[in-house]
């Protein structure tokens, strides 16, 4: 992959309108940015231990650069860390600091810090303005982008949480050098997603050599369509879960060992295969996408039966009473919903 050198930038327009700004080295002018959308206040700034060690202080000076008065919160790294305890610690943080309807918060680091600071910024005070910074692949593609913030609860994933839309979002890809490969690859995962959504991140990625920056913009462009056009997941938004419900029985049934980007690559070709069996898709069209996801994520064989797979997927929160609504490929950049009944589920899926 190469770099494109130009800053791009998306509006996003949803219940509040803000700009996601991709481009390469912009952590160093965070401070510019953010000074656009908000006067000089305090900044509580939310990370892991990994992120704090690498960007932190560049982001301070650039933030204290442009007059804001910077306090800093650094919680473990990690999926473990999203968590009641954590979470309010963050709310203590912010308390304690003093920080009013009028600060903001600047969330600095992968999926975990961005749903976690999210949320803590949704809640604290009933809710204060915040940024996102994301770091990793995924975050920059998907998660920082649509207003999606959540803590887990033991019996699963993201079971608490709001919609509450970022100030602003600032994708510095040149953040995603330091990422080891696993965790690149990870993002990946949910790029396989977005290839069979839309034709051209499909025809994006099938080519080689594009500039990562050119991938970020067209996942952030194609989830802005969708988040506009339905920012509480009442109806189109839930195409964004597409292999999502499998992926959630993997992560689920691996002790969430399997990272989710990789666990979506699974899901998309779970999906993928059972849409070819039922007959939506062609031969060609299945041999296409399995082609593409082998090509971003590499051998990713799904180490669970299907039946296994699916059982555990049933405990996935977008089930609704005794039916579970499963995005199915009807083509590439051709997905729609299916309501099956729960009871009829391994059947469709197997
Ligand atoms: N990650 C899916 C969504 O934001 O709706």
């Amino acid at each position: 992959m190469k770099n494109n050198e130009q800053v791009k930038k998306i509006t996003v327009n949803a219940s509040k309108r803000y700009e996601v700004i991709i481009g390469n080295g912009l952590i160093d002018r965070a401070g510019e940015y953010l000074a656009e959308v908000i006067k000089p206040c305090k900044i509580a700034l939310v990370t892991d231990d990994t992120v704090d060690a690498l960007y932190a202080d560049c982001v301070v000076k650039s933030l204290e650069g442009s007059g804001f008065l910077v306090v800093k919160h650094v919680f473990p790294h990690g999926e473990e860390s999203k968590n009641l305890s954590v979470y309010g610690e963050i709310l203590d943080f912010l308390a304690e600091n003093e920080l009013t309807r009028t600060d903001a918060l600047v969330a600095l680091g992968g999926g975990v810090v961005g749903d976690m600071a999210g949320f803590a910024a949704a809640t604290y005070l009933r809710g204060i303005k915040y940024m996102q910074i994301p770091t990793t692949l995924l975050s920059q593609i998907d998660s920082s982008v649509g207003g999606k913030t959540a803590i887990d609860l033991k019996k699963g994933k993201n079971l608490v949480g709001a919609f509450c839309q970022p100030i602003l979002v600032l994708c510095d890809t040149k953040t995603l050098d330091s990422l080891p490969k696993k965790i690149f690859v990870d993002g990946l995962g949910e790029v396989a997603k977005y290839a069979v959504l839309d034709k051209d991140i499909f025809a994006l990625v099938e080519k080689d050599g594009y500039a990562i920056e050119d991938l970020v913009y067209a996942c952030v462009d194609y989830k802005r369509k969708i988040v506009e056009a339905d920012e509480f997941e009442g109806g189109v938004r839930k195409l964004l879960n597409f292999g999502h419900t499998p992926a959630h029985g993997i992560e689920n049934l691996s002790g969430y060992t399997i990272p989710h980007g990789n666990a979506v690559a699974m899901g998309v070709e779970i999906i993928m295969k059972n849409s070819l069996r039922h007959g939506y898709i062609s031969e060609e069209e299945y041999k296409k996408v399995s082609a593409v996801v082998k090509k971003l994520v590499g051998e990713n064989e799904c180490p669970f039966a299907i039946e296994e797979v699916m059982q555990a997927a049933l405990s996935d929160k977008k089930r609704s009473g005794n039916y579970i609504t499963l995005m199915m490929a009807f083509g590439i950049g051709k997905v729609e919903g299916r309501k099956i009944d729960v009871l009829d589920l391994k059947e469709y899926i197997k």
